[in-house]
């Protein structure tokens, strides 16, 4: 088939491949437990909801402004405001469908083909494809201290003269990682130096445990005018659990708004007004639900970190943040697609397989699930993985017998 040259470079989302997959298992009866999961599982915002059928029931349903209806850019002024502690103006900020969109055209707006952009590793999964969606190269930065905190030097070694821009995701998607202050102000500060767009990706910024300290880039920023190259990206998909809404935002330059409203105009449209119309309802609502479901996270990470340090061979970093863990399981098979794989059919268990998120070895385990999901999940694979569990067991009225990994 004659595909375009862009076309046949992209691959599938390797986490919604999954969620594909669970849906099929779980269809055909098996039970199937979902490990590998990007979404809260706590209740939309009431408020949310109510703004969205009042609007339904207008009838009127129409198109809307593609950078966004008033009252949502409003809502993220306000938002910008509160957490970012910097007030923006309308041109400032445009809505789209999702944050995952809102990157999309910020790269599309800023990066040209055969030009780099820079990420640490470990990843978000869309990162390497959406550059490549540009015709751009992606470059990923492996920290050489081998944990989940970059270093300045990981990125100043990966800079060439191709380099367009650096994008950075704190807390991380997939290793829960929140990144150093020194870390933040450094990246921010080299990429004013360098004249490079930052991408920071703060889809996870307000769902941190321990009592951390989020950060906010534009404190280390030394020069806040029109040209920054400063994007921050933002959304409602993870805090307030509206993942099916599909709103996000950016927030950057009244030129660089501009290119990416553009852009949007003719790729989608705005996003549904129903769904502006729900994320202003969350957005100006009560905030408490989003303290509730940071403080259910953390209990449920306290949960899986017990659970997995229980396990023999297993090498985990708490994370400080969102609801994944990206544990090493590298002693029991080096190829994370096989070991995912392997406890998909023998223990009927879904985890997110390191290579899509740069590191091989590595499984991306959430506890966004239910407690009682994550405590049988964990029994299941540590009954697959050790040699001295029994042989066999019986999940749901089907008898499985352990393998070798
Ligand atoms: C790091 C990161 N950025 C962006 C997104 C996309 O968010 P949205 O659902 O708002 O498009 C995700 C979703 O998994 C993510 O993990």
């Amino acid at each position: 088939m004659s595909l375009s040259q862009i076309a046949k470079t992209i691959k599938g989302s390797p986490t919604l491949f999954l969620n594909k997959k669970f849906a099929i298992l779980k269809q055909k009866g098996n039970p199937v437990i979902h490990l590998g999961g990007g979404e809260p599982k706590s209740k939309v915002p009431m408020e949310a909801v109510t703004a969205t059928i009042k609007h339904l029931n207008t009838r009127e349903i129409r198109y809307a402004p593609v950078d966004g209806i008033p009252e949502l850019k409003q809502a993220i002024i306000n938002y910008t405001e509160e957490f970012y502690n910097r007030k923006v103006a309308s041109a400032n900020v445009m809505a789209s469908g999702g944050a995952k969109q809102a990157i999309m055209l910020a790269l599309q707006a800023v990066v040209n083909p055969g030009e780099e952009v820079i990420f640490p590793s470990p990843y978000w999964v869309s990162y390497p494809e959406m550059v490549r969606l540009c015709g751009a190269v992606p470059i990923p930065a492996y920290p050489k201290n081998k944990s989940f905190y970059p270093q300045l030097k990981d990125i100043e070694d990966r800079i060439s003269s191709l380099t367009k821009a650096v994008i950075i995701n704190s807390p991380n998607n997939p290793s829960g990682a929140m990144y150093s202050e020194e870390f933040i102000s450094d990246v921010v500060q080299f990429c004013e130096k360098k004249d490079l767009y930052l991408i920071m990706d703060d889809i996870y910024h307000r769902l941190i445990f321990d009592g951390k300290k989020r950060l906010n880039p534009y404190d280390y920023v030394k020069k806040l005018d029109d040209n920054s190259k400063l994007i921050i990206i933002n959304g409602v998909s993870k805090q307030y659990a509206m993942t099916g809404f599909r709103i996000g935002w950016a927030i950057a330059n009244n030129y660089l708004i501009e290119a990416m409203t553009n852009m949007q105009a003719h790729q989608t449209s705005g996003p549904s007004v129903l769904t502006q119309k729900g994320a202003v309802g969350a957005l100006n609502g009560d905030q408490s639900c989003i303290e509730s479901l940071r403080d259910t996270l953390e209990n449920k990470r306290n949960l899986m970190m017990k659970m997995l340090n229980d396990l023999d061979g297993v090498k985990v970093t708490k994370p400080d943040g969102t609801f994944y863990c990206f544990a090493d399981f590298s002693t029991f098979n080096k190829d994370s697609n096989k070991l995912s794989e392997h406890l998909i059919d023998k223990a009927q268990v879904l985890t997110v397989p390191g290579t899509g998120f740069g590191m091989d070895g590595y499984l991306r385990i959430s506890f966004c699930g239910t407690e009682q999901d994550i405590t049988e999940g964990i029994n299941r694979i540590k009954w697959a993985l050790d040699p001295n569990s029994a042989g066999e067991i019986i999940i749901g009225n089907k008898k499985y017998v352990r393998d070798r990994v």
